[in-house]
């Protein structure tokens, strides 16, 4: 009681009807269901939401991830009251239970105005091995005839770098043929695909009036895309200086000539498609080295409200490298789940932990045997988060996140200096969310990720 940093949500706590368990300037996060928390917050009082709800996939056996909730629109109804008129709302959903979640927001009243396709290379199969099963099923033992690398996560092993690591599995698995004729037949058949992407749901909540006259009234309705564009980076006058213009900036200072300025180029326009370091890598072998022109002639006139991204369609960043560069590749790092959790106790590695009511994976887990501090098992990644909460929210905004989780969205928004408001209804969580979002708070820096 008695924060400040908020206009509304501030209010409702002054008033003492509900008080957050986690609050400082600009940040509370209450304990219990989101449906009941919501029902406190006063009508257009936050400026976005960005959430990972539970996919209602009973994963790793937990309770919270069978409940039904994702698909209630009573939770999304509430969502939508709180967000200020033209404020957007990202939520994450399961490739295969995304579906049911989209029709909930748009039940709530939400306008689906598009879907990001996250893509991830740790996602493991759980396949059921066809053959396998129909020898257990006629009682017939099969004969181990070798050894195979296990892979890791991706049912391969590629071998190749990710940051630091190179991930290649060292677990070998046993190799066996079919013992009967009808598993013979069924060879090779199995039931799931490896998980690779996760599908987030992008909501508008509807305008009043105009987009311009929506933007001047709530200071929410549009995209920031010039924040969150892909590769901006400063550009230097090459040694014979600049003859032909802007575009014979270099990316590199060596032998810069001073004379003249330094310009900041923007980079790509944002795409519906995000990928991880692991994907990327895996794009960039794939595509080898391509070079984007520096010039075009265009003949189009642009004399209308929209703009329709020309500079993306036809590349001219006179830059060269691999397929990624066109998307944002958010960077994993180590330290992110733990950041901040010093003071906790250990808890059982991850990787351990079995799933007892798990279905085919859609969810990637740590594959850690490291002991662990934050051992929520659906950690977003940090990198992820800040570029999803920035291009989403207007400078200062208040970010509501409903299922607050370990507090990856909370970390993400205090990182690029907005407010934050998170629901977390397991209570084991709440020491992790509060290590995290503190962490947050003493080492917000000047934003500059991208
Ligand atoms: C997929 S996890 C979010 C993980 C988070 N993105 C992170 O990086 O840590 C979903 C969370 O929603 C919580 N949850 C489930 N039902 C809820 C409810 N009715 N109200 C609030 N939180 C709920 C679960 O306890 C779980 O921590």
């Amino acid at each position: 009681v008695g924060y400040d940093g908020f206009a509304n949500v501030g209010e409702v706590i002054g008033e003492g009807v509900m008080e957050p368990v986690i609050g400082w300037d600009g940040v509370r996060v209450f304990a219990g269901d989101c449906r009941d928390v919501l029902r406190e917050l006063p009508d257009n009082s936050v400026d976005s939401v960005v959430t990972d709800p539970p996919y209602e996939l009973g994963f790793m056996g937990k309770k919270w991830d069978s409940s039904g909730i994702a698909y209630d629109v009573t939770v999304w109804e509430e969502c939508l009251r709180v967000l200020k008129p033209g404020g957007h709302l990202l939520a994450f959903g399961g490739s295969r239970t995304y579906h049911r979640l989209g029709v909930a927001i748009e039940d709530a009243g939400f306008e689906i105005r598009d879907n990001i396709a996250w893509i991830y290379g740790s996602g493991f199969p759980k396949s059921l091995d066809v053959s396998k099963a129909i020898d257990k099923r006629a009682g017939a033992e099969r004969e181990v005839i070798g050894m195979k690398n296990a892979g890791i996560g991706t049912g391969q092993s590629y071998g190749i770098i990710v940051g630091e690591r190179e991930k290649v599995s060292t677990t070998e698995v046993p190799v066996t043929a079919p013992a009967t004729s009808e598993a013979e037949a069924w060879e090779g058949w199995g039931t799931a695909l490896k998980p690779a992407h996760e599908p987030i749901v992008v909501g508008r909540k509807p305008l009043t009036g105009t987009v311009a006259e929506n933007v001047l009234e709530w200071g929410v309705g549009g995209l920031n895309i010039d924040g969150s564009r892909i590769g901006s980076e400063l550009r230097f006058s090459p040694p014979g200086g600049i003859p032909n213009g802007a575009n014979n900036y270099v990316n590199t200072d060596k032998n810069r000539n001073s004379d003249y300025p330094s310009k900041m180029v923007q980079g790509r326009w944002p795409a519906n498609v995000i990928f991880d370091e692991m994907t990327a890598g895996l794009l960039n072998a794939q595509s080898g080295v391509s070079k984007s022109p520096k010039t075009i002639t265009r003949s189009s006139s642009r004399n209308s409200d929209y703009n329709f991204g020309f500079d993306n369609q036809v590349d001219t960043y006179g830059d060269s490298g691999g397929a990624s560069r066109f998307f944002y590749v958010a960077k994993a790092s180590k330290r992110d789940r733990n950041e901040g959790l010093e003071e906790l106790e250990d808890s059982a590695p991850l990787a351990g932990r079995s799933s007892t009511t798990g279905d085919a994976a859609t969810l990637h887990v740590s594959n850690s045997k490291n002991p662990v501090k934050n051992f929520h098992p659906t950690v977003k990644p940090t990198a992820l988060m800040r570029y999803l909460v920035k291009l989403i929210t207007p400078p200062g905004g208040v970010v509501l996140d409903p299922f607050t989780g370990s507090g990856s969205t909370g970390k993400a928004a205090i990182l690029e200096g907005f407010k934050f408001v998170g629901v977390e209804l397991t209570e084991d969580y709440l020491p992790i969310i509060e290590g995290r979002l503190k962490w947050a708070r003493d080492n917000v820096d000047d934003g500059t990720l991208f």
